[in-house]
């Protein structure tokens, strides 16, 4: 039988494959991403967040935050990101560059209405995420749903790396190519 890590179209539908599988199993390793953006000093940030979800149709990518986080700012500043994932099991690591958009209000209401009650807390605290406190203790979870943002990756360019017992296989697949991949040098 052919190994998915071995074929280009069989290595991209393992990768979506494996992006749905976080969306939908907390355990799943692409279920906690690393998200990168570009700090407002003009160095890198990064951080995990929770991937929301993974549709192949529409190469889109989605990450909830509260509004007034640090990275909202730096993504409407830049909004070129990297979301990155370790997959152990499957040898497999993920690059995915794409280009965010901050979608809150009225266009996000289903996803908030969705949203479990004490999840959100999550959304409006006070003061906002990254405020210098006196204690840790000083400050207060609030439910604002106006605070609920919607990171939402358009993805430009997926790069995997598969370490393989045999060899390393490195891949790139574009959107501007109609997501035709190409092998890279390891
Ligand atoms: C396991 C885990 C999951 C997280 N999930 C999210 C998330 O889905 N969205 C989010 O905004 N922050 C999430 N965070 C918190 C971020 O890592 C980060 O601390 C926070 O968003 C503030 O980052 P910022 O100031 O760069 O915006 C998570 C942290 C951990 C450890």
């Amino acid at each position: 039988m052919t190994e998915w890590h071995t074929e280009l179209a069989a290595t991209l539908d393992e990768v979506w494959r494996r992006l749905a599988h976080g969306v939908a199993d907390a355990c799943a390793p692409a279920r906690h991403p690393a998200l990168a953006t570009v700090g407002r000093d003009g160095g890198a940030e990064v951080r995990t967040v929770v991937l929301r979800a993974a549709d192949r149709a529409t190469a889109r990518l989605d990450v909830h935050s509260d509004g007034a986080a640090g990275k909202i700012d730096e993504i409407r500043a830049e909004p070129r990101v990297c979301l990155h994932v370790w997959d152990p099991a499957g040898n497999l690591q993920l690059r995915l560059r794409a280009t965010a958009e901050i979608v809150t209000g009225a266009a996000v209401a289903p996803l908030w209405a969705a949203v479990p009650t004490p999840a959100r807390a999550n959304y409006g605290g006070t003061p906002a995420p990254g405020t210098p406190i006196a204690a840790p203790d000083d400050h207060a979870a609030r439910v604002d749903a106006a605070r609920f943002a919607v990171v939402s990756c358009a993805l430009r360019e997926i790069e995997t790396l598969h370490l393989g017992r045999d060899r390393h296989r490195r891949a790139r697949f574009r959107a501007d190519t109609d997501w035709r991949g190409t092998w890279l040098a390891p």
